[in-house]
């Protein structure tokens, strides 16, 4: 089956083709309008994806070799996101599986990013463990089939990717924050500032990062009134991403132990980060840790075109009139 994936859940507009579990090709296309903002404006990433689907696609069907007429369905977003974005998305696809007299899906964000895994290792099995951590959204799943997950446990407010991004803003660095404290960290001392890690000693699992958000806030307004500054921007964002890190590790492994399961995948756009990467493998040594290549971490249709195939191939289909659901979620 060829299937067409379409992504405009936030800032990026994505589109993807599929055969048969095989991605043929994908491209993202990024919105750095953003980045003068220091955050994604809901309404100018509508504006943007309404401004580059069409062109995206088409590039996207060149790249596959196949053409319109070749594909069997399309898959796309149907939620969690900015309603604006979702809707822009769903419009397109909704418009192309009516001129193309082809099945439509609506794929859930969350579960394609977990689903991005099964592309980077066709033979992973079930169960496993799944930490989820983007910009909205810091969870441990039980992953024990397809659509059988049980949530273990997730932030009670801010999430990891938001925890960067806001952290960012606070020490003056660009839009993205995770790759730009990750860059800025490289040369820092990330034992120069022991940084606030809440239930980071409980044993329930969840998280909170609002606390250590403020945290740094505050370190840097004394930073700024000292008139003898020891530490360096790369010091402080080095303590503040080791906090992070170390919080999400720690629960990793109380759902490992709690659930039994060996094997722990890392998705999302978080999962893009090397330290976290290299952290995760070193404490949870006799764990099989597993995460997609860079791409596959942040936002992307090909994690959509393959989720959605799988629904397709299975017979589910969605109404021309179904809704997107910007607070979707998984369970
Ligand atoms: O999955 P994603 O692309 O979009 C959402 O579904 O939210 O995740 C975006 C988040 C942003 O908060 C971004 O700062 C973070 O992922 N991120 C990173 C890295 N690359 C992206 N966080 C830490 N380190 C990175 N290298
Ligand atoms: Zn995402």
């Amino acid at each position: 089956m060829i299937v067409l994936g379409i992504e405009t859940s936030c800032d990026e507009t994505a589109a993807a083709v599929c055969r048969d579990g095989s991605i043929l090709s994908s491209h993202v296309s990024s919105h750095i309008i953003h980045r003068e903002y220091g955050g994604v404006v809901p309404e100018l990433s509508s504006r943007e994806h309404e401004r580059l689907l069409n062109q995206l696609v088409h590039e996207t069907m060149n790249e596959s070799k196949m053409t319109l007429s070749d594909i069997d369905g399309i898959a796309v977003t149907q939620g969690p996101g900015l309603a604006g974005a979702l809707l822009a998305g769903s419009c397109f696809a909704k418009g192309l599986s009516q001129g193309l007299d082809v099945p439509i899906i609506g794929v859930n964000h969350l579960e394609a990013h977990i689903y991005a895994n099964f592309l980077a290792y066709p033979a992973l099995e079930y169960p496993f463990v799944c930490l989820l951590v983007s910009g909205g959204h810091t969870q441990l799943w039980h992953v024990k089939a397809l659509e059988e997950y049980t949530l273990l446990g997730e932030t009670r407010d801010d999430a990891a990717g938001e925890a960067f991004d806001k952290g960012a803003r606070i020490l003056g660095l660009s839009y993205p924050g995770g790759p730009a404290i990750e860059s800025c960290a490289k040369t820092g001392d990330e034992n120069s500032i022991s940084f606030p890690k809440a239930f980071f000693h409980s044993n329930t699992i969840e998280f909170s990062f609002s606390g250590l958000k403020t945290s740094l806030l505050y370190r840097m307004q004394s930073e700024d009134n000292s008139k003898t500054n020891t530490l360096s921007q790369n010091d402080i964002a080095a303590s503040y991403q080791k906090a992070i890190i170390e919080a999400l590790i720690s629960k990793c492994e109380l759902a490992v132990t709690e659930t039994g399961v060996q094997t722990l995948v890392i998705a999302g756009g978080v999962a893009a980060n090397k330290k976290l990467r290299a952290m995760v493998k070193d404490t949870l040594a006799d764990c099989r840790i597993l995460y997609p290549d860079l791409p596959l971490c942040t936002d992307n249709a090909a994690m959509i075109a393959f989720l959605g195939e799988k629904y397709l191939v299975m017979g589910k289909r969605a109404a021309i009139d179904f809704p997107i659901f910007p607070n979707l979620t998984l369970a």
